[in-house]
């Protein structure tokens, strides 16, 4: 995850891909249109973004939930900035299904004045950076580092810039959405109780059937053998599959496996006190394998 000219390039403050998004393209998104039947669902990178866009998939196309759709699940929820399929917005199907990774302030307008719905998925931060550290020797187009990358995410020198900055700036102005706020950790705590959550959210009545079956799919041990779930498809140009897969351990706390002491102290020291303003509450110590 080291920063590289090459890969990487920063916009408005906030790091990106640049072999799949250009500044004009982020520009132009400022005014990409809004329908009220919109459902964005927004991550910081590694938060359970992939799990949240297949319940959300699942819950919205019975096709995929009763196995008889072969689409991936990038075609059913494609990526906003990273618009790699080039889905013409304005053709599509309502109600859209939309992914980010994108700060509050760089969205689009219609969606900061409150059009459309936005689900905001968050986890614990140690997790997260656990998580991209193993996705970095995954991914070919970032770096393999050791874990110097701490360091970087610290300093929000990685995709999509700080977790503190993204986390904070969604929450402060959770007003001007309207959003529902999530955290991977309660999504594993109680799979069940999460999709009703959203499902009440989105004002989709499914039966007491229909909601098994979400749920039946969207666990760990489902979605790691569901091809349409997974980046199996992309070229081993960009993902090194001999190295393990997108799906990786699925479980909350994995940072102690990976943290010292030493490290885990020195991510307190810059994270624990803007944590304690957050709204949120993270469970950092359940283990569920
Ligand atoms: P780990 O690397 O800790 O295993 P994102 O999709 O935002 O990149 O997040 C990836 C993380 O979500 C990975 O975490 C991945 O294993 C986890 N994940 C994906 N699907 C999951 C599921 N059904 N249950 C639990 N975790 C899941």
């Amino acid at each position: 995850m080291e920063l590289s000219d090459e890969y990487l390039f920063k916009y408005k403050g906030i790091y990106f891909m640049s072999d799949v998004v250009t500044p004009d393209y982020l520009d132009s998104l400022e005014d990409f249109d809004i329908r009220d039947s919109d459902v964005f669902l927004v991550t910081y990178p590694k938060s359970g973004t992939v799990w949240t866009q297949n319940i959300l998939s699942l819950i919205h196309y019975e096709g995929h939930r009763n196995g008889t759709e072969e689409t991936d699940l990038l075609d059913r929820m494609p990526w906003l900035e990273y618009n790699v399929r080039n889905v013409d917005w304005s053709k599509r199907e309502s109600p859209r299904l939309i992914a980010s990774h994108l700060p509050y302030y760089l969205v689009p307008k219609g969606l900061r004045n409150g059009k459309g719905k936005v689900i905001y998925v968050l986890r614990n931060p140690k997790d997260v950076l656990v998580s991209y550290y193993n996705f970095s020797k995954f991914s070919r187009k970032l770096e393999e580092t050791d874990f110097v990358l701490m360091e970087q995410f610290l300093d929000g020198k990685v995709l999509a810039g700080s977790w503190l900055d993204h986390v904070e700036g969604w929450s402060a102005h959770r007003d001007d959405f309207n959003i529902l706020f999530l955290t991977y950790e309660e999504l594993k705590k109680d799979l069940r109780s999460s999709v009703l959550k959203i499902c009440n959210f989105l004002g989709k009545k499914l039966t007491e059937k229909e909601v098994d079956e979400v749920v039946d799919n969207a666990t760990f041990d489902k979605m790691r053998k569901d091809r349409r779930a997974n980046y199996k498809h992309l070229s081993s140009e960009l993902v090194d599959h001999t190295r393990g897969g997108f799906l990786r351990k699925g479980v909350v706390g994995d940072w102690k496996n990976m943290m010292t002491v030493a490290q885990n102290e020195r991510f307190n020291h810059v994270f624990k006190k803007r944590m304690e303003k957050l709204p949120f509450k993270f469970c950092w110590d359940m283990s569920l394998n």
